[in-house]
């Protein structure tokens, strides 16, 4: 059996036929928005890891912190003999989770799920060489639509969604998706799930926005990719960066706003759309947690809360939960 290996759960047309359907839907939507998940080609992945080490962007930072306190207990609670990563990019901070779980000698199997090919491919070589043998079986997955673990793998499985991602999912999206992780786990497996936490706005706006421009690339990207895959005509420099603090929803959401009266042709969908001057796309919300709501629509999708963590400063959340 080879140590890397990398397999597609979707069927081959699946991300171009839900790229045309989420463009269309977003765009003839009012108030525009696109679902964040399309940020993440090679580039957008690159600028995300790019994100992470930036001064304001602090979840990366905060998470780590706390991984690196816990890990060693996350392992010995769990005993997972799989780790599966949903959302794991370059699973920089998963190493980690790795290392805790192989000095307890319980880990053989890492599942790293991801819509990024190029950054399962860029964790999958670099982890390869690090751990010679750990077994890595990467899927291409929408965690949307499959979670990339099937019941095969050996148990306990822990099933880590880091980074904040979950609050990347709307809250009804957010509810249906814990509900269906909850199937897939069984008896004795458990999730770690990462929140960042509500704080103070101005805090939360410049991780969003900063000052060197890093987020606001990022952002304006998934315009490239529509150009790109969807032959759009998107111009460079049409659209403005902005982020902003919703007090009500308690998140942030990312806009993309027209410079000027804009229209764009999408060749591959026959679509013509048009964006009056200031008019704004949103691209993502990233909600910010308090444990209380997390314990809370943990148990709404059958999963106990059974240890809460966070940093020092009290940023971001990590949890363990349990099916119940
Ligand atoms: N877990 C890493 C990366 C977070 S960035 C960290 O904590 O730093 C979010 C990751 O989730 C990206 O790699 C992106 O490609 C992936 N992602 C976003 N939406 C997804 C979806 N619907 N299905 C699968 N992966 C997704
Ligand atoms: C991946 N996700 C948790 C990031 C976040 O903070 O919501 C994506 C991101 N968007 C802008 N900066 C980072």
């Amino acid at each position: 059996m080879s140590q890397f290996d990398l397999s597609r759960l979707l069927p081959a047309d699946y991300f171009s036929h839900a790229l045309r359907h989420d463009v269309r839907h977003g765009l003839t939507a009012s108030p525009k928005w696109l679902p964040p998940k399309w940020f993440y080609d090679a580039r957008g992945s690159e600028l995300f890891e790019e994100i992470t080490r930036l001064p304001e962007y602090y979840p990366t930072r905060a998470e780590r912190e706390i991984l690196t306190a816990r890990a060693g207990e996350i392992a010995a609670l769990t005993k997972a003999r799989t780790l599966v990563e949903l959302g794991s990019g370059s699973s920089e901070k998963t190493r980690l989770l790795l290392d805790a779980l192989r000095s307890l000698g319980t880990l053989g199997e890492y599942v790293p799920v991801d819509v990024s090919e190029s950054a399962l491919e860029g964790a999958g070589k670099a982890l390869t060489t690090e751990y010679p043998d750990l077994a890595v079986r990467a899927v291409v997955s929408d965690f949307t639509q499959g979670l990339g673990f099937s019941a095969d793998s050996p148990a306990p499985r822990l099933v880590a969604f880091l980074g904040g991602t979950l609050g990347n999912l709307l809250p009804a999206e957010r509810a249906e998706f814990l509900s269906s992780l909850r199937a897939g786990l069984a008896p004795g497996d458990a999730l770690l799930l990462g929140t960042d936490l509500v704080k103070d706005p101005a805090v939360l706006v410049a991780a969003y926005d900063d000052a060197a421009g890093v987020t606001a690339e990022f952002n304006k990207n998934v315009l490239q990719v529509l150009n790109r895959e969807l032959r759009a005509d998107f111009p460079a420099d049409g659209f403005e960066h902005h982020a902003l603090w919703d007090a009500e929803q308690e998140w942030i959401e990312m806009r993309l706003r027209a410079v000027a009266a804009t229209t764009v042709r999408i060749q591959e969908l026959g679509l013509t759309v048009e964006f009056a001057a200031g008019e704004e796309l949103r691209t993502e919300v990233s909600a910010k947690f308090r444990r209380e709501r997390v314990a809370e629509e943990l148990a709404a999708a059958g999963l106990r809360l059974t240890q809460w963590w966070t940093d020092r400063e009290g940023r971001f959340g990590l949890s363990l939960a349990e099916p119940v």
